[in-house]
């Protein structure tokens, strides 16, 4: 059975550590972390958080801002070392303003907790601000119109790595259309600033698809050495 701090969260996953524990993941892969430069995390009395915020909050640049009950910005720490990128809010996040807070969210914070992060510890944003209708895929030009928005986040948390949740949000940041079971599993980098980045599987088909929880742990185990080694 399993013994450790950790282990209430990975049953909430549903994953089975035993050998995992008796044999972690090797180790990330033998190519070299890829080269980051990090920029200074704002001051905290920096105006840019808000201005970015009031921003996102009136934006009209895409048809969504049509259906929205308001925009899902973001939450969590501004200078947080791990940010989390998902897709684009559901129904819940669009009622509550929040990303990641239906039950997609409840196992992305079971996630985050195996890894001994609480939600609190790292910065949760989407690649759109605003919910699709019917949770349909985002359309390139909604993606294209939103980026800014993600991208003068990512300028201001500067964080240490991030970890993409789902296809949509992987094949964005990596502007790449490999599938998603090529992405996951190794250490990548996006971005003028190339950021290492984990990709894993999208917390909703986890819920769909529970026997991929295991390879969703492998990554995770990856994205903490990545932060171990960066610390
Ligand atoms: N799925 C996402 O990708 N983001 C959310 O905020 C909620 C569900």
């Amino acid at each position: 059975m399993s013994k450790g701090p950790q282990s209430s969260y990975l049953a909430a996953l549903g994953i089975d550590v035993y050998r995992l524990r008796d044999r972690p993941p090797a180790s990330i892969p033998a190519t070299p972390a890829p080269a980051c430069a990090v920029a200074e995390p704002a001051p905290a009395n920096d105006d840019r958080w808000p201005t970015l915020e009031a921003e996102v909050s009136k934006c009209t640049r895409c048809e969504l801002h049509r259906g929205r009950t308001q925009t899902v910005f973001g939450v969590g720490r501004r200078d947080a070392r791990l940010l989390v990128i998902g897709e684009a809010p559901g129904a819940e996040e669009d009622r509550q303003g929040e990303p990641f807070v239906g039950r997609a969210g409840i196992l992305l914070n079971a996630m985050l907790r195996s890894i001994g992060l609480a939600r609190g510890d790292v910065y949760i944003a989407n690649i759109l601000k605003c919910r699709p209708p019917g949770n349909r895929d985002p359309k390139p030009d909604e993606t294209a119109e939103c980026t800014p928005y993600l991208e003068r986040q990512i300028e201001l948390i500067a964080p240490r790595a991030a970890l993409a949740v789902g296809r949509i949000a992987a094949q964005h940041l990596l502007q790449s259309d490999e599938p998603i079971g090529r992405l996951r599993g190794k250490l990548l980098s996006f971005g003028a600033r190339r950021i290492p980045l984990v990709v894993t599987y999208h917390p909703a088909y986890l819920l769909r698809s529970p026997s991929a929880k295991s390879k969703s742990w492998q990554d995770l185990c990856l994205l903490r050495q990545l932060l171990k080694s960066g610390s």
